[in-house]
């Protein structure tokens, strides 16, 4: 049985290495085949926010983390694969600080991997069970999973659909951000809530909190091509222009511009690989001037503080202190 004690290191440290070293055991580093690239995907240094959130959820309502370190491990597995696809999706061959699987080891077997990574969700529920988790959560978890993989899928088909449009305003862009990202947060947060027994009113007040999470978090990743040092964001700064996404700050630039900042906004948005460094400058330039940047970033911190706001309602803790640190905007 997994004890903690929050005397003498931070408590997310604790548990993120519980959460390391289970998924470390998963597949080891002599593994083959599909295993070898399941290993490789999860050796990346990712930041384990939606396993953290399964834990800390868990632990919030009263829970134990040995009865859930599984399901927190099978969300993370189940993110991964979302970034194995993603990454081929955005053509983007960095990930995590390194080469994506699909540019390591080819697509076809970064497709396998993910979908192997899907699966792993089921066998990591089935492990739950075994430590003593009984049937009806375990039932209740594989359905929230399943919607809100159903969910982020639709939401990166929307996005498919919006690509080129800068002009698509604000409601676009949420909906698409709310299934492509928040839904996954949403359901870490009640997985974990529902693994250990929640009341129906814990389980909506955690939910409430990773889905306005999620939102500030997809608005933090969009602000990052321009905020971020080079190698600290987890995919390449181009990434969202090569791909004419129309991220927030674009959204709220477009609002905000007169006719000459929408036709350079325009042209932004038809821009081909070869000029692509120079849009980018001009891209972010026009996004500073037009103030789009910083309403971006009250936009992530309204939402921040609306999850803050969502944990209200549940009993003070260090975990639900833990969550609340999860809005807090990284150095
Ligand atoms: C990246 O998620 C994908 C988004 C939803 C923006 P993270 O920023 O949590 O990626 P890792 O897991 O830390 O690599
Ligand atoms: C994040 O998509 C959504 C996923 C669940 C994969 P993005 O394309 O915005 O994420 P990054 O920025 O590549 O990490
Ligand atoms: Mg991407």
């Amino acid at each position: 049985m997994t004890t903690l004690s929050t005397s003498d290191r931070d408590l997310t440290d604790r548990i993120r290495d519980e959460v390391a070293t289970d998924l470390a055991a998963r597949w080891p580093e002599s593994a083959d085949g599909v295993e070898q690239l399941m290993h490789y995907a999860l050796a990346g240094k990712g930041k384990l926010l939606r396993p953290l959130l399964v834990c800390h959820s868990a632990l919030a309502v009263g829970g134990d983390l040995f009865r859930v370190l599984p399901a927190a491990s099978g969300v993370e597995c189940v993110h991964t694969g979302s970034l194995l696809h993603d990454d081929i999706i955005d053509g983007d061959a960095v990930r995590r600080g390194r080469p994506a699987v699909h540019a390591a080891f080819g697509p076809a077997r970064a497709i396998l991997a993910g979908s192997a990574l899907y699966f792993a969700w089921f066998t990591a529920l089935e492990e739950c069970a075994r430590r003593g988790v009984a049937d009806g959560p375990i039932r209740r978890a594989m359905a929230i999973q399943a919607r809100a993989g159903i969910e982020a899928c639709r939401g990166a088909v929307d996005e498919l659909a919006l690509a080129g449009r800068p002009d698509c305003g604000i409601d676009a862009y949420v909906g698409a951000a709310r299934r492509k990202t928040a839904a996954l947060l949403a359901a870490a947060c009640r997985t974990g809530a529902v693994l250990a027994g929640a009341s129906p009113a814990q389980e909506a007040a955690l939910a409430a909190y990773g889905e306005s999470l999620g939102l500030a978090f997809q608005v933090r990743d969009d602000l990052l091509p321009y905020t971020a040092a080079p190698d600290q964001g987890g995919k390449p700064a181009d990434s969202d222009l090569r791909n004419l996404r129309p991220t927030l700050p674009v959204v709220l630039a477009w609002q905000a511009a007169g006719p000459a900042d929408r036709a350079g906004l325009r042209d932004a948005f038809a821009t081909t690989a070869s000029g692509l460094d120079d849009t980018m400058r001009r891209l972010a330039h026009l996004l500073t001037r037009t103030g789009a940047l910083e309403r971006a970033r009250e936009a992530a911190e309204l939402y921040a503080h609306r999850a803050r706001t969502a944990l209200d309602d549940l009993t003070p803790s260090p975990y639900v202190h833990a969550l609340r640190e999860f809005t807090l905007q990284p150095d």
